[in-house]
């Protein structure tokens, strides 16, 4: 049996939600947007996981939009908030995904709109003193964008201050969830929040597909110009099995948010425990006492063994990270514990844990991983 760090890249997808995908592929072909029984069908169960979704969320059904995943999610937050709302000024961090940091470069390529980077502590949280300075010396319409968990070190941001930062300054606010959706209780009506982004596959959901929710006060323009789907929003046919997944495993998330979480933070502070115990030259990176119970970002000092040290441990049957999931396949180092460590040479792995994980796999990993530093 292989050991499965490696949670934060993605999930396994739940039985009762692969049942319920399984369903719908084989008992509804209908084409959501046909006026006819298969039809009307189809849309139904698109409209029945949207609530799911808001319900999950507290916000009303309009504003929920089903996307390909987070990283398109996070793509039209950004674009369209320039393209369509006016905004002249983002305000983000050098610690953010891939797809928000890619996003901001054709923004910043294409001059429509000035793009900040916010300061960054010694522990890799964002300096939220810096970010009122920045936005009280601008007049311009201004985007903040910081995603709630980190998916590198799991650093934690205060939905609730950052959110009230942003109100006070007139700031809009998109908050990158893919990481924390399904795991921390996220209420859209108590938090002032204009963006934010979920991806199924991070809750043990399918693969692409996600959503976005856009707050009703803000209208923009069609992402994908096509059909009316999505109330206009993103023309194409709509994953139909993809989206009654996500909204089952979002939805079974919360209903056993206790449950998961205290079984996973117990397994991940027993490994924190564990390797600090038996290997005290281990660092952790980013403040694991603020950060996502799910992930621990370790650090081991360089040794030319420890140089195959994920591919060791995939070689002894566990799974886990460099850092993020790399598309190339090819692990570059992670741009978030380099930000954080530029000079270091130590090897870092990052584990991340789901609620099916034990304290005894923990004893393995931290068993095998002597032979491989
Ligand atoms: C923080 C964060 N944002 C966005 C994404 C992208 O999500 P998706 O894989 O659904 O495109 C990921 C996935 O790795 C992520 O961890």
């Amino acid at each position: 049996m292989r050991i499965f760090l490696d949670n934060a890249a993605t999930t396994p997808l739940d039985p009762d939600v692969l049942s319920a995908m399984t369903d719908v592929m084989a008992n509804n072909y209908g084409n959501p947007s046909s006026i006819h029984a298969e039809g009307r069908k189809a849309r139904s169960l698109i409209e029945s996981a949207r609530k799911t979704v808001a319900t999950a969320l507290n916000c009303s059904i309009g504003e929920i939009f089903f996307t390909s995943g987070g990283t398109e999610a996070n793509n039209m937050a950004l674009k369209n908030a320039v393209r369509d709302l006016g905004v002249r000024r983002i305000i983000s961090s050098p610690l953010e995904h891939h797809c928000v940091l890619h996003s901001l470069d054709s923004i910043r390529e294409a001059g429509t709109a000035q793009v900040e980077m916010v300061k960054i502590d010694a522990r890799g949280h964002v300096d939220l003193e810096d970010l009122k300075q920045r936005l009280a010396q601008s007049e311009a319409k201004t985007l903040v964008s910081l995603m709630h968990a980190n998916n590198e070190i799991g650093n934690l941001l205060s939905l609730e201050d950052v959110s009230k930062i942003c109100a006070d300054a007139g700031a809009m606010f998109h908050c990158d969830t893919v990481q924390t959706m399904g795991f921390y209780p996220i209420d859209l009506n108590a938090t002032r929040i204009n963006f934010l982004s979920g991806s199924a596959h991070k809750f043990h959901g399918p693969k692409g597909v996600g959503f976005i929710y856009i707050n009703s006060d803000n209208i923009i323009k069609p992402y994908l110009d096509g059909g009316a789907q999505e109330r206009n929003m993103r023309g194409g046919t709509e994953n139909i099995y993809g989206i009654v997944g996500l909204a089952a495993a979002l939805e079974k998330s919360y209903a056993n948010l206790a449950e998961r979480s205290a079984t996973i933070r117990d397994v991940r502070d027993y490994l924190k425990h564990e390797l600090a115990a038996k290997y005290p030259d281990v660092k952790f990176n980013g403040d694991p006492d603020r950060s996502h119970y799910k992930l621990l970002s370790t650090s081991f000092p360089y040794s030319d063994k420890g140089t195959m040290l994920l591919m060791n441990l995939d070689l002894a049957g566990i799974s886990a990270s460099g850092g993020s999931a790399c598309s190339s396949g090819i692990d570059v180092g992670s741009h978030v514990v380099g930000h954080l460590n530029p000079d270091s040479q130590r090897h870092t792995v990052r584990f991340s844990l789901n609620h099916h994980n034990t304290r005894a796999e923990v004893d393995t990993v931290v068993r095998k991983l002597a032979e491989m530093r």
